[in-house]
């Protein structure tokens, strides 16, 4: 049985820890996910029964779920039972990309242009009544394979009315949901119509416990459960009440304790994998494109690595690095801006635009500043884990800006596996700050001044205080890894009722 609980062990997100493809002749490979999901999932033994319960994404997911009629065994999926739901084309897309991708992520990111965006009308209306039925076909799947008291852990904004549906449909679950993504402040969270506003909240506390990955997030959705719903929030008494459960709200007669469990990187799995042979390959290759330094030695690196996400403010980063080539010309020839953008959301127009803004502002930065021996950014788009690892072993100052982020990982993956040690620059608004902000060096991710300011300190960072940094901002970093994480929500969850 799992620790601190006696019960089944139930997930639900939209993305599953597998996903399928399917070639011409009709054979399915199955293709297992990373993220501290799968990996805090292993921590738990078999007789805890896992089952995971997701979305089938493209044709080799529908392909599989056809020939499974719909659950997968551990043998196909490499890992635990999967239950895959094959959602109609037209209900997925629209709760999909409509709902969860373009309203829920924009209004917890702070992404709307508000004199254009958000309009909310029919078009909203109709989605929104599809993700209605995309989360009530979660709680039907999960009803069906709970075993009696199991605990489930319901995932992200794509799934928020699931706890409250689940409970009205197996009031014996010890239901949490656990949300990746920043939470809005309420007045702009209130930018959502009323009833909407209301639903996603009334769902989530649903739950026995909804937890975050920082307390800022915490106390933000507390914030729009006492403004939306009129709720009442108790702060958890004790001084080590915090790092768990930070708060209670009650509302309509029911407690639903809110939790906070920061996600760290899984050390021990980073540390093995950045120094395999495939990663010290393509390091060799970047050392090639980095280049030397007119003096010898070779140039310094800037690193950044995300994927192509409007959040991620990889557009105002480029910019710094402009404003520090423009105004510290000394740097010139000196660094290198490895700019690793991996698309994503391709399905979404502004996701597109905005991918081809990133390579526009990193090629009028190589016109303007480049040199036949000199390529001031390197910017790779095409997703390679082991290269992303090499760029980190490399990175004399990792660039994590972002406008607005649930964690950031990327910022604290780097420190563990740098070889030299490397200054951090880092967002405020990213979660990661809450607990490293004192060794990395803080930025408004919208002041690009600053931020190419930043970026000049810690190029100039003196080597021995950049690996004592590195070496806290690691263990920092480190504190929480996926297992744990994952093992004191269960227990949590367990202790709640
Ligand atoms: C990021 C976020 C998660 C989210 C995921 C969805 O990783 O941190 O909160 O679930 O994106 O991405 P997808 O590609 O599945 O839309």
């Amino acid at each position: 049985m799992v620790a601190g609980t006696t019960s089944q062990v139930l997930v639900a997100s939209n993305r599953g820890p597998v996903s399928f493809s399917l070639d011409g002749e009709g054979s399915l490979t199955a293709k297992r996910g990373g993220g501290g999901l799968v990996s805090g999932l292993s921590a738990i033994g078999p007789e805890a029964d896992a089952v995971w319960v997701c979305a089938a994404l493209g044709e080799g997911d529908r392909e599989a779920v056809r020939r499974h009629a719909g659950r997968l065994d551990p043998a196909d999926t490499g890992g635990q039972t999967v239950r895959m739901l094959d959602i109609p084309a037209a209900t997925f897309e629209a709760a999909y990309q409509g709902i969860a991708n373009s309203v829920l992520w924009f209004t917890h990111h702070m992404l709307y242009q508000t004199p254009l965006e958000p309009a909310f009308d029919v078009d909203f209306t109709r989605q929104w009544a599809a993700y209605e039925e995309y989360n009530a076909a979660f709680a039907d799947a999960l009803a069906e394979e709970a075993g009696r008291g199991a605990t489930v852990l319901v995932q992200d904004y794509h799934l928020t009315l699931v706890p409250g549906l689940l409970r009205e449909r197996r009031p014996d679950l010890r239901i949490g949901h656990f949300s990746h993504t920043p939470w809005a402040p309420a007045d702009y969270y209130r930018l959502l119509p009323d009833e909407v506003a209301a639903r996603v909240l009334r769902g989530m506390l649903g739950a026995d416990r909804t937890a975050f990955l920082t307390r800022r997030w915490a106390r933000l959705f507390t914030e729009s459960c006492a403004r939306v719903l009129g709720a009442t929030v108790s702060e958890a008494a004790g001084p080590s009440a915090e790092a768990e459960t930070l708060a209670t709200v009650t509302y309509e007669g029911r407690t639903t304790r809110i939790g906070v469990h920061p996600l760290g990187a899984d050390g021990d799995f980073l540390r093995e994998r950045a120094y395999r042979p495939d990663v010290d390959e393509r390091r060799a290759q970047l050392r090639e494109q980095i280049g030397t330094a007119p003096e010898g030695g070779p140039r310094r690196t800037v690193v950044r690595v995300d994927r192509t996400e409007l959040s991620k403010n990889i557009v105002r980063g480029l910019y710094a690095y402009r404003r520090l080539l423009l105004d510290h010309p000394e740097w010139r020839e000196r660094v290198v801006h490895l700019a690793f953008a991996y698309p994503s959301r391709q399905d979404l127009s502004v996701y597109r635009d905005y991918t081809a803004e990133v390579s526009r502002v990193a090629d009028g930065i190589n016109a303007e500043f480049g040199t036949p021996a000199w390529t001031p950014v390197v910017l790779h788009v095409k997703d390679d884990f082991a290269r992303s690892l090499a760029a980190y072993r490399l990175a004399d100052v990792a660039l994590v800006n972002p406008i607005r982020d649930g964690m950031n990982l990327v910022a604290k993956e780097i420190p563990v596996v740098s070889e030299d040690g490397c200054a951090l620059v880092l967002s405020r608004e990213a979660g990661a700050y809450e607990e490293m902000g004192e060794d990395a060096l803080c930025v408004n991710p919208f002041d690009i001044t600053a931020t190419a300011s930043a970026l000049r300190t810690a190029l100039t960072m003196d080597p021995a205080e950049r690996q004592e940094r590195t070496k806290r901002l690691a263990a920092t970093a480190t504190a929480h890894p996926p297992t744990r994480w994952f093992l004191d929500q269960l227990t949590r969850i367990a202790a709640a009722g």
